[in-house]
C-alpha cells in the first residue's frame, strides 16, 4: 500500500501565521504539526509517501524530511499548483499510487489512540473499497459526515451538512483499493470548484464498497486547522507528554519499533538533537531497551 500525506493548500484561516511558513510545518508543542499524520502511515507499516505541497513549498518539507531514508522509509514530494480539492491527491499522485491501494490522510490531522497501528496494519492488508474512519464531534456540521443505518452500515455521506443527521464527523484518513485513481479522474467539480472527497466517497458507497470504521470515544481526533484547534493540539499533546513521559509521533522511536531503523540509528537520530528535550528523549528511549 502506498501513502500520501496532503499538506497542501493555502491555509488562508491560519493566516498571517501561514503566510511566512506552510500550516503543516507549524508547531503543535514540541514537533511539526506533519509529524502527526506521518507517524500514523508508518505505524500502519506504509513506507512509501509522497506529501503533496503548495507551489514552491516542496523545499521546507525537504528541508524537514528529506527523502526519509534516515527513518527507514520512502519520501517523495510533488506540487499541487492549486488547491482543487482533495480528491485531487490521488491525480497528483496518480504515477506514485501506480495500481496500488493507497492512504491519504490530511497534513493536518492529529490521531492518538491505543491500538490504533495494528488496526491499520490489519485493515491495509487487504482493502476492499474505501475504508473511512468516523468520529463523533460536537459541531458535525464542519465536517464530511457518515450517516449509518440500525445495522451500523453507511448509508450516507453528506459534506459540512447545514443540517447533518448524526454527529459523525468523517476524519481526514482514507483506505482505498486500487480504483481509487480512476474513480479520482472521473469526478467533476463541485459547487465551490473543488474534486471533493466526499463526492469520491459516495462513488465507493453507491457500489456498495464504502465502510465507515466508528472511531470510539476513548481516541483522539483533531484537526489543527485554525488557530484555536493548533492551540487546543498543542495543549493535549503537552498534558499527555508531560503525564506519561513518552513522546506521541516521535518518528524516530517509531521507525526504531516498527523495524524500519536499528537501534544504533535510533540513538544517534537523538543524539544529533540532544540539546532539545525530544532528542534526549529518543536516546533516553533507545538505551532503556
Ligand atoms: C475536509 C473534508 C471533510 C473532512 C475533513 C476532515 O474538510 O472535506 O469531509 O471531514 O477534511 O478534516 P476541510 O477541512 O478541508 O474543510
Amino acid at each position: 500500500m502506498k501513502g500520501v500525506i496532503l499538506a497542501g493548500g493555502n491555509g488562508t484561516r491560519l493566516h498571517p501565521i501561514t503566510l511566512g511558513a506552510s500550516k503543516q510545518l507549524l508547531p503543535v508543542y514540541d514537533k511539526p504539526l506533519i509529524y502527526y499524520p506521518l507517524s500514523v502511515l508508518m505505524l500502519a507499516g506504509i513506507t512509501d509517501i509522497q506529501i503533496i505541497t503548495a507551489p514552491d513549498e516542496a523545499q521546507a518539507f525537504h528541508r524537514l524530511l528529506g527523502d526519509g531514508s534516515w527513518l527507514g522509509i520512502s519520501l517523495t514530494y510533488a506540487e499541487q499548483d492549486e488547491p482543487r480539492g482533495l480528491a485531487d491527491a490521488f491525480l497528483v499522485s496518480a504515477d506514485h499510487i501506480g495500481g496500488d491501494s493507497v492512504a491519504l490522510v490530511l497534513g493536518d490531522n492529529i490521531f492518538h489512540g491505543y491500538e490504533f497501528g495494528p488496526m491499520l496494519q490489519r485493515l491495509s492488508e487487504d482493502v476492499r473499497g474505501c475504508f473511512l474512519f468516523g468520529y463523533p464531534v460536537r459541531d458535525p456540521e464542519r465536517y464530511g459526515v457518515g450517516v449509518l443505518d440500525e445495522r451500523n452500515e453507511l448509508v450516507a455521506i453528506e459534506e459540512k451538512p447545514a443540517r447533518p443527521r448524526s454527529n459523525m464527523a468523517i476524519t481526514g484518513l482514507y483506505l482505498y483499493d486500487h480504483k481509487v485513481v480512476d474513480f479520482a479522474r472521473g469526478l467533476r467539480p463541485s459547487a465551490r470548484g473543488e474534486l471533493e472527497i466526499t463526492d469520491l466517497n459516495r462513488i465507493y458507497l453507491e457500489r456498495g464498497e464504502a465502510t465507515l470504521i466508528p472511531l470510539g470515544r476513548g481516541f483522539v481526533w483533531l484537526d489543527a486547522g485554525t488557530h484555536d484547534a493548533l492551540i487546543d493540539a498543542g495543549n493535549y499533546v503537552q498534558v499527555l507528554e508531560h503525564r506519561q513521559g513518552v513522546r506521541i509521533a516521535c518518528l524516530e522511536e517509531i521507525a526504531w519499533r516498527m523495524g524500519y531503523i536499528d537501534r544504533e540509528t535510533c540513538y544517534d537520530l537523538g543524539s544529533r538533537l540532544a540539546t532539545s528535550p525530544y532528542g534526549r528523549y529518543i536516546m533516553e528511549t533507545a538505551e532503556a531497551w
